[in-house]
């Protein structure tokens, strides 16, 4: 059986897969990061980072709770069923900027030496402050910058610690402002709290992003029926496998508005090798793969790979032959063909009782 290449190309950036590992508190460290490069990852994205303290210190006051499908709470074991939602506060990395620089700098070296990528993720606060951190991540010789305008938790963290930003013309005004400052590529991080997330992800394009990545978390509150409380006591961010097909859907709407050629990462709700390919069929070229990673070890990145290159083996298709198939086949209500009478099937046919 031949061997499919599963490698993609993020604009003039080549990935030997499309799994990229997405940042969270498992990837604070060399260390997770290193085990994440060894398993296989094409891009590591270590724990973002700003300026602000106040974002520093709301990492003090995570929580974090895995749900079952009947908004339970799992115990936290690294083989969590794949339908369980992770429900949590987070903060932003805590080491001196200069200091996650360093780490990054020397880690991104390593990645190269396995023809993988370790990425800079910006987070915003102050703008300014964002465009000399960008300057600092391109000086230091990282590759690929993150640039996230759209963490769920913008609306519950400190006032200025994290902009979560839901306006075009802002979205616009920030990556000009980068763009104008560094020449590496710049991927854009999204919010999927919008009506319109094509519409940004358009903006983004148009100040000079190198990709869109759709779509940040939802923010959602859980009522506990024994404590009478809020799970966690706040409003948190949400994610789960249920949340793939929503992140598709959005991925499909940017193909359409941005054009094909234009890269679009997905995240937000990928868990196995097959939703890599979801993901690609919907129109993204890589997949921003996190909670999967947390809340199952870094196990979960190889097994991911395997899964992906035997569908690949199995469908005799390559990576990039995936990308946009389904997104470009989606049909009208219109269009469909008709099943006359079929919605009678879901008739009750016997009468109710009566009262
Ligand atoms: C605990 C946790 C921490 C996260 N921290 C960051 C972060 O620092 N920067 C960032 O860009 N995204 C962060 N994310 C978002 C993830 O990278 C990812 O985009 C999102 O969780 C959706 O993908 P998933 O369904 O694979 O988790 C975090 C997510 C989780 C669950």
């Amino acid at each position: 059986m031949t061997v499919q290449d599963t490698s993609v190309s993020i604009g003039a950036t080549r990935l030997k897969s499309p799994l990229i590992c997405g940042a969270g508190e498992h990837l604070m460290y060399a260390e997770g990061v290193r085990l994440a490069l060894a398993a296989g990852a094409a891009v590591v994205i270590p724990k973002s980072a700003n300026e602000s303290q106040a974002a520093k210190r709301q990492l003090d006051s995570t929580d974090y709770a895995l749900l079952d499908s009947n908004w339970r709470r799992l115990p936290w074991a690294y083989a969590p069923p794949p339908d369980a939602s992770l429900l949590c506060r987070s903060g932003l990395a805590q080491q001196p900027f200069d200091e996650w620089l360093d780490m990054l700098r020397v880690l991104d070296r390593e990645a190269a030496r396995r023809d993988a990528y370790v990425a800079a993720s910006l987070i915003l606060a102050d703008l300014d402050r964002c465009v000399e951190m960008a300057q600092a991540v391109e000086q230091a010789g990282l590759r690929i910058l993150e640039l996230n305008i759209g963490a769920p938790h913008g609306n519950e963290a400190a006032r200025g610690a994290i902009v979560l930003e839901r306006d075009t013309t802002r979205v616009r005004e920030i990556v000009a402002r980068v763009r104008a400052a560094v020449r590496l590529p710049i991927w854009v991080k999204l919010t999927g709290q919008s009506e319109d997330v094509a519409g940004l992800a358009q903006a983004a394009k148009e100040a000079g992003a190198d990709a869109v990545t759709i779509m940040g978390r939802f923010m959602a509150f859980v009522p506990d029926v024994e404590t009478l409380s809020p799970m966690l006591g706040t409003n948190a961010g949400f994610g789960g496998s249920w949340a793939l097909p929503l992140t598709c859907r959005w991925l499909v709407q940017c193909r359409r508005r941005l054009g094909p050629d234009f890269p679009l990462i997905g995240t937000n709700g990928a868990r196995t090798g097959l939703d890599i390919a979801r993901f690609l069929l919907s129109g993204a070229s890589a997949v921003q793969v996190s909670s999967a990673v947390f809340t199952g070890g870094v196990a979960v990145v190889s097994s991911m790979l395997n899964e992906f290159s035997g569908y690949l083996d199995r469908k005799g298709l390559t990576a990039t032959a995936l990308i946009g198939q389904a997104a470009d086949r989606l049909g009208t209500y219109q269009e469909q063909v008709s099943r006359p009478d079929y919605w009678k099937t879901f008739v009750p046919t016997e009468a109710l009782p009566s009262s």
